[in-house]
């Protein structure tokens, strides 16, 4: 554990450390959450996949937007980042009609007052990715909101610029995973300032804050195979569990079903090995 850091806060998934005014260490833990409760099981080296698959983005990313990454530690799971002050929004990019833009687009037409072709079908790809914010809950679920409302929290100005850079972010995260087999139908980003200048902070395009499907199954019409944790909410589902706390134990074969799709999507994105990774933090950096 960090020395002489104070901890300063506990996410579902990361433990927040202040190593001085300016700096957090942000460690991400194996804990896995689904439908915003976190399971008593956790899955072996997820947290690191989560770091990795960040500082890879992050790395390659600084072009569009300033990042808050400052040096990955050689436990693979532990970042030293600037310390922001974070937008009071989830900033999400589909490309692809899935989750909730899915359920609001079946009963409105409309995603976050994005107005939609007629005649969609669950998983279709959209004609132009959309940014469709949600407001950060402390307690419960996020909340899908219209730009509006997102720029009412935020500002105008802001909202623009985040709009855009979240859009740019998600074209070329998409692109690069498209030649390696994967789609990303959506992902949230998190943006805090820095002495007034958007940073890009948290996690980045991992399969925590994002949906990722095998391209060669991508079948629209229905629910999509997946390399993130659906395969972990399906299986709770499967219980009829009511997804209040507390939540189910996984049993062996899902943990390990869980980790070789959290593996399998850092291997493809980077085309790194995991065990490379593990031995060598900053393979991600090269
Ligand atoms: N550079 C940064 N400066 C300050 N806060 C940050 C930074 N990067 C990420 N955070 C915050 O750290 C936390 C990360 O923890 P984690 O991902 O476990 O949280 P979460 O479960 O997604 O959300 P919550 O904090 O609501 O539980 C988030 O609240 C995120 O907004
Ligand atoms: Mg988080």
């Amino acid at each position: 554990m960090p020395e002489a850091a104070l901890h300063v806060g506990s996410g579902k998934v990361r433990e927040l450390y202040a190593l001085d005014d300016d700096r957090l260490l942000l460690v991400a833990s194996d804990r896995i959450s689904t439908f915003d409760v976190v399971l008593p099981t956790e899955i072996p080296d997820k947290g690191r996949v989560l770091t990795g698959l960040s500082a890879f983005w992050f790395a390659r990313t600084h072009d569009i937007c300033a990042n808050h990454l400052l040096a990955l530690r050689a436990d693979g799971r532990s970042t030293e980042c600037r310390r922001l002050e974070m937008l009071p929004i989830e900033c999400v990019v589909r490309g692809y009609l899935s989750g909730s833009g899915w359920k609001d687009y079946t009963s409105t037409g409309a995603v976050c007052g994005h107005v939609l072709p007629a005649g969609l079908t669950e998983s279709s790809e959209l004609p132009e990715p959309i940014f469709t914010p949600a407001t950060k809950a402390t307690t419960g679920h996020d909340e899908n909101i219209d730009r509006e409302r997102a720029a009412e929290l935020v500002g105008a100005e802001l909202f623009d610029e985040v709009e855009r850079v979240s859009i740019a972010l998600y074209r070329f995260a998409a692109e690069h995973a498209r030649a390696r087999g994967i789609v990303i139908a959506d992902t949230k980003f998190e943006f805090g300032l820095d002495d007034g200048t958007l940073v890009l902070g948290d996690e980045a395009l991992t399969p925590d804050s994002s949906r990722f499907w095998p391209a060669d199954e991508y079948r629209p019409g229905g629910a999509q195979p997946s390399f993130d944790k659906q395969y972990a909410r399906d299986y709770c589902e499967s219980l009829g569990w009511d997804k209040t706390d507390p939540g189910p134990e996984l049993p062996e074969e899902v943990v390990a079903g869980t980790r070789a799709r959290y593996v399998e999507a850092f291997e493809r994105l980077t085309a790194i090995g995991f065990d490379e990774y593990l031995a060598d933090p900053g393979a991600v950096n090269r």
